[in-house]
């Protein structure tokens, strides 16, 4: 396979299996023989990990919601020029947990910061690069919870009330529906392995289209 490769990002609220989905659907490229370079954001690069740490941390302070958006995109402008363009140009494919829709949901639509604001910043950090295709996880609010929940200790973001999570599920569906070419939708809600297959489907027509 030659030329660019393809940018594929995975969304959703907590809890919706996107790590598990992720290692899933990278293990199925790598099968077809496919190079698959697997990331996630905030983070991805040293730098952009230790902005994340910074980012998750449960604290005292409360975080203006500038300087959350901002760290944001400064880890994502780290993680964009040191690491995945260099890979799509080098032919391979990213796989990234969470990208810019993230910060539309979270930052928009959970905490009310202007969208377009995000969509100014995305341009300044990505000119017009944008996901060849959006995987968006989709689950009721209280099945990621009763998830994320039993993971352990929660982050800054899990530790939100309910409201905020039901505004990031209604913002990624909007976003979801005004393009249904580059994002699809799968049903969260089912078995693993029923999302699994989902996955490993979309992926596999992703390989035919790119072929
Ligand atoms: P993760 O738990 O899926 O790894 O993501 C870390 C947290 O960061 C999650 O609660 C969502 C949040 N987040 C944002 O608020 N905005 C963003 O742009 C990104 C990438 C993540």
């Amino acid at each position: 396979m030659t030329g660019r490769g393809r940018f594929i990002t995975f969304e959703g609220s907590e809890g919706v299996g996107k790590s598990t989905q992720i290692q899933v659907a990278a293990e199925y490229l790598r099968n077809a023989g496919i190079e698959v370079v697997l990331t996630r954001e905030p983070g991805g690069t040293p730098m952009a990990e230790t902005i994340r740490e910074v980012l998750l941390a449960p604290r005292d302070e409360p975080v203006h919601e500038t300087t959350e958006l901002l760290l944001m995109f400064a880890a994502r402008a780290q993680h964009l020029n040191a690491r995945i363009l260099p890979a799509l140009a080098a032919g391979k494919w990213v796989l990234c947990d969470r990208f810019t829709d993230a910060t539309f949901a979270y930052q928009g639509g959970g905490r009310g910061v202007s969208m377009d604001r995000i969509a100014q910043l995305e341009t300044l950090v990505q000119g017009s690069f944008r996901p060849d295709h959006v995987v968006l996880l989709d689950a009721p609010v209280d099945v990621g919870m009763a998830r994320a929940r039993h993971r352990g200790e929660l982050d800054r973001f899990e530790t939100e009330a309910c409201g905020f999570f039901q505004r990031i599920r209604q913002t990624y569906l909007e976003r979801a529906q005004s393009d249904r070419d580059r994002y699809h939708v799968l049903d969260a809600s089912m078995s693993m392995e029923e999302v699994s297959g989902a996955v490993v489907a979309l992926m596999g027509r992703l390989i035919q289209e790119h072929a």
